[in-house]
């Protein structure tokens, strides 16, 4: 769909789900606030997530790590050197600053952008570039009223860091044995050189992670299971099949802490307008076979034995006797990154319309047809008009009987088309429409998102009636 990227940024803006961030003050440097809609949806699929994850897996539990941790750890995970840093190559004429690797995957094979080989380096202006400059993209911050070495430390760039340094806690509180997980949502930071693309590439961002810590030579196995489980999770919630795939990463790419790793992409409405890519496969999330990387580092560093206990003699079955590192299988979501694959995956436009008004088709209906766990509203209350103050009262009186069970809207304004539209446009999946019969009957119509279809519901029986519909 042409301009699909403009549409649901503006959308996103519109209509309640994303808002630049400091928009009084000019806004700030790829920065966004979820809105009201946009708050809803994002914690539709944190939950969605987390259930899956928790209540449809064995022996997986949960952490809640702070954001803030000993500047040592980043030590001890590589973050704070070569590996966590991005090269970077600024041009000589207009000062634009790329990323390397960005130039190289889409420049044509004639251009070179390494150390500034010539005129036509630049993307913009074909201005010579720079030698690439490596840059750390860790946040720092001081700890405390003074700002000195002692002080610093930085904001996590990854949530799983939370869950290796608590490796002992868990087991020893939990009783667990290998195989376990342990599933963290949280805020993560990354000091980007460029980030872009709506919320696609930003500095502050939520992830969604899972560290399976198994023996080491299940790890290949486990980390087959893991990548069809987490790409069974976007189709079940409706990403269509051919804007999914899955991207093996090449040695050179490979993340420091990885042996292996995967990327699930989603095709983007963006490309790069500046390399006249239109749509682009970008990662939403990455499976990693981390190895021992993470526990056997943190304990040279902190002193720690963070080995397992395997069986004293190992059984037929072939399971690691005696103290191990176990291996770790890593999935690695971005909340954010997800929601904007939804949003993108979701978004339709029926030309003509399809309330089939005369108004309406002679324009462009928008319907955003998200999963029904993902759907910001579920239901939606509507007055058939609101100079009827006996409608509205009992209009008023379904939606707080709802209230409480489902995310419900009540909405007055406007003639009853436009309203269902405005419903339409937002992926509410039922709108309740309260008319002259309902005041004699009891009842009211429900029309589905999806098939527009409306059916006669008894008001006493709406709560059970909806909670099917949504299987709740
Ligand atoms: N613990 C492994 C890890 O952090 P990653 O591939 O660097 O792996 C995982 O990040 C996911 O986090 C990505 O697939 C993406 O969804 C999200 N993510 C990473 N950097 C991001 C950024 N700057 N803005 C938004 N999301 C980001």
């Amino acid at each position: 769909m042409a301009n699909l990227m403009e549409k649901i940024v503006s959308l996103a803006k519109r209509r309640g789900f994303i808002f630049p961030s400091s928009e009084i003050y000019g806004g700030f440097g790829s920065c966004y606030d979820f809105g009201p809609l946009g708050v809803e949806m994002k914690n539709n699929i944190k939950r969605t997530w987390w259930d899956e994850m928790i209540k449809e897996h064995n022996d997986i539990v949960g952490l809640d790590a702070g954001i803030l941790m000993s500047p040592k750890v980043w030590k001890a995970s590589g973050h704070l050197t070569a590996g966590f840093a991005d090269e970077l190559v600024e041009c000589k004429k207009c000062h634009r600053r790329f990323r390397l690797d960005e130039i190289e995957e889409n420049l044509p094979s004639h251009h070179s952008a390494k150390g500034g080989t010539g005129s036509d380096g630049c993307p913009e202006c074909e201005g010579e570039l720079t030698k690439p400059r490596k840059f750390n993209l860790m946040m720092k911050t001081f700890v405390g009223p003074v700002e000195d070495e002692a002080a610093k430390t930085y904001l996590r760039a990854e949530t799983c860091q939370g869950i290796y340094l608590n490796f002992k806690n868990i087991l020893q509180t939990m009783r667990l044995k290998i195989p376990f997980g342990v599933a963290q949502i949280g805020k993560a930071f990354r000091n980007e050189i460029t980030p872009k693309d709506f919320i696609y590439r930003t500095r502050e961002f939520e992830q969604m992670e899972m560290q399976w810590f198994c023996q080491p030579k299940t790890a290949p196995k486990f980390f087959d299971y893991w990548k069809k489980e987490r790409i069974n999770w976007y189709l079940n919630l409706g990403i269509k099949k051919a804007n999914l795939r899955v991207k093996e990463v090449s040695k050179k790419e490979l993340p420091h802490y990885a042996k292996r790793a995967v990327d699930i992409e989603y095709k983007f409405p963006f490309g790069s307008p500046r390399f006249r890519v239109e749509a682009g496969w970008k990662e939403i999330e990455g499976i990693h076979n981390r190895g021992d990387w993470d526990l056997s580092n943190h304990a040279k560093h902190s002193g720690e034995d963070l080995r397992y206990e395997g069986p004293a003699s190992a059984p037929q079955s072939g399971a690691s006797a005696g103290k191990y590192f176990p291996h770790i299988i890593e999935t690695s979501a971005g909340a954010d990154r997800s929601l904007f694959a939804f949003l993108s995956d979701a978004y339709q436009e029926v030309k003509g319309g399809r309330t089939k008004t005369t108004k309406a088709a002679k324009e462009i209906e928008v319907l955003l047809k998200l999963h029904k766990s993902l759907a910001p509203i579920k239901v939606a209350i509507l007055p058939l008009v609101k100079n009827k103050p006996k409608l509205v009262k009992k209009a008023k009186e379904v939606y707080q009987a709802l209230k409480p069970h489902f995310m419900t809207q009540y909405d007055e304004i406007g003639s009853i088309g436009r309203r269902y539209r405005r419903q339409d446009e937002i992926g509410t999946l039922f709108c309740l429409t309260v008319d002259f019969d309902s005041l004699e009957k009891d009842d009211l119509t429900v029309r589905d998102r999806d098939t527009m279809k409306q059916e006669r519901i008894k008001i006493k029986e709406l709560i059970s009636f909806l909670k099917e519909k949504l299987n709740e």
